[in-house]
C-alpha cells in the first residue's frame, strides 16, 4: 500500500457536471466544414458536442458550483478553496476561481485557476486532496471547466471536430473511513512538447497583434498524429506504474476513468494496458474532448449511472498539452 503519510483523509463527498444545450452533431459540422460524419466518428469515436453560447466558462463553472452546493446542501460560506482547472479561463486575470467564489458567496474561501491543459483536472484533485490531508482546510471544491469553442479554429478542421465546452466539479472532505478517499497519485510533465499542442499567441510570448489574429495564432494548434501516440505510451505508463507501487493489478480496478479525447486513445491505452474495455468509462461520444471537464463529467454521469459503489478502487488518467500526464487512485465514498 501506499507509504504517503497524511493525518486526514480525503475523499470525494459530491460530484457535479453542467453541459450547455446547444448541441452540435458531426453532421452539423458537415454544413460548416470540409467534413463527414464517418471520418469523425471512425477517427474519433464523436458523434457530438455541446457549444456555449455567448456566456463564459466562469458560468459553467458557477452551476457546476452551486450545484454542489445543493447536493451538499451547505451554504458558500463553508467552503475554503476552489481550485478551477481550465485553459479557457474567463480572463488571463483574475482567476476564474475568484470569480466562482464571488457568485457562489464562497466568503471564506480563497482560490487559483490551474493550467495543465487535458491532465487539469487530475493535478487539481490531487493538489486540492493535499490541502485535506494536511489537515489545513474541510471542504475544497475542484472544478474542470472549458469553453473549447472559443479557442477552436473553423478554419481547421484536423482540430475543430475534437472538441466541445462543459464543466464538472466534486467536493473533497475530510473522511474519518481508512476505507475511501485518495490512496495514491502519480503526476509528471515534459516541457518538450510545447510546440506539438498549444495556442501560439495571447499570452507574453506573442501578444495579441493584427498580423497574429490575421495568422489565426489565437486558436489551439495541434500536431495530432504525434499527440497522439505520446498519449497513448504515457497514460497506460503512468497507470500501470501507481497501481504497481501500491500492490494493485489490473484486476483490483473497478472502474477507470480516462480522459476523453478521443475513443482510439482510450482503447488503445486500455489494449496496453490489458484493461478490459467494459471496466473503462467512455462517454467521448456526446461530449467530444472538453478539455479539464472530461474526467469529472464523466465521474457525474458514472456515479449517476450506478457505476461505482462505496468502496470500488477507481481510477483516473489523463494525457495532455505540455506535455502533462497522471493518474489517481480513489476508493469511492458515498458521493
Ligand atoms: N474531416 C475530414 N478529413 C479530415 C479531417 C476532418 N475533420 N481532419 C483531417 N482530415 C484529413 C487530413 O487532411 C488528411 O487528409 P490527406 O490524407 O488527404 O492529407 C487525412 O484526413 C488524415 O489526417 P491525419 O491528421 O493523418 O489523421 P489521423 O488519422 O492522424 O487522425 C486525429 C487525426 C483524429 C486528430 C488523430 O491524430 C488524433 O486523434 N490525435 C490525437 C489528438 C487529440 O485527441 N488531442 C486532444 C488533446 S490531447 C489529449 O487530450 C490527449
Amino acid at each position: 500500500m501506499t507509504e504517503r503519510e497524511h493525518p486526514f483523509n480525503a475523499t470525494i463527498t459530491a460530484v457535479e457536471r453542467y453541459l450547455p444545450s446547444r448541441v452540435v452533431s458531426n453532421f452539423d459540422l458537415e454544413n460548416v466544414i470540409d467534413t463527414t460524419d464517418a471520418w469523425i466518428h471512425e477517427r474519433t469515436g464523436i458523434s457530438e458536442r455541446h457549444f456555449l453560447d455567448d456566456e463564459p466558462t466562469s458560468f459553467m463553472a458557477i452551476e457546476v458550483a452551486d450545484r454542489l452546493l445543493r447536493k451538499r446542501q451547505i451554504s458558500g460560506d463553508e467552503i475554503d478553496l476552489i481550485i478551477v482547472a481550465t485553459i479557457t479561463p474567463d480572463m488571463a486575470f483574475p482567476a476564474t476561481a475568484c470569480i466562482v467564489q464571488d457568485r457562489i458567496g464562497a466568503r471564506r474561501a480563497w482560490g487559483y485557476d490551474l493550467s495543465a491543459a487535458c491532465s487539469g483536472f487530475v493535478y487539481a484533485i490531487v493538489a486540492g486532496a493535499q490541502f485535506i490531508e494536511s489537515g489545513a482546510h474541510k471542504k475544497v471544491m475542484v472544478i474542470g471547466a472549458d469553453k473549447m469553442s472559443s479557442i477552436i479554429n473553423v478554419e481547421d478542421r484536423t482540430t475543430y471536430v475534437l472538441f466541445g465546452d462543459g464543466a464538472g466539479g466534486v467536493l473533497l472532505e475530510r473522511s474519518e473511513s481508512e476505507e475511501e478517499g485518495l490512496i495514491d497519485f502519480e503526476l509528471h510533465s515534459d516541457g518538450s512538447g510545447e510546440d506539438k499542442l498549444c495556442l501560439p499567441a495571447g499570452g507574453s510570448k506573442a501578444p495579441a497583434t493584427h498580423s497574429s489574429i490575421d495568422q489565426r495564432q489565437h486558436y489551439v494548434h495541434q500536431e495530432g498524429r504525434a499527440v497522439f501516440k505520446v498519449a497513448v505510451t504515457r497514460m497506460a505508463e503512468v497507470s500501470l506504474s501507481v497501481l504497481k507501487t501500491n500492490g494493485f493489478t489490473i484486476d483490483d480496478v473497478d472502474l477507470f476513468v480516462p480522459h476523453q479525447a478521443n475513443g482510439r486513445i482510450i482503447s488503445a491505452t486500455a489494449e496496453r494496458m490489458n484493461l478490459p474495455m467494459d471496466k473503462a468509462f467512455v462517454n467521448v461520444n456526446r461530449y467530444a474532448n472538453t478539455t479539464n471537464a472530461t474526467i469529472p463529467i464523466a465521474l457525474s454521469e458514472a456515479s449517476e449511472m450506478g457505476r461505482m459503489k462505496s468502496g470500488d478502487l477507481v481510477q483516473l488518467s489523463a494525457f495532455g498539452g505540455g506535455y502533462t500526464w497522471g493518474s489517481a487512485l480513489f476508493r469511492w465514498g458515498s458521493a
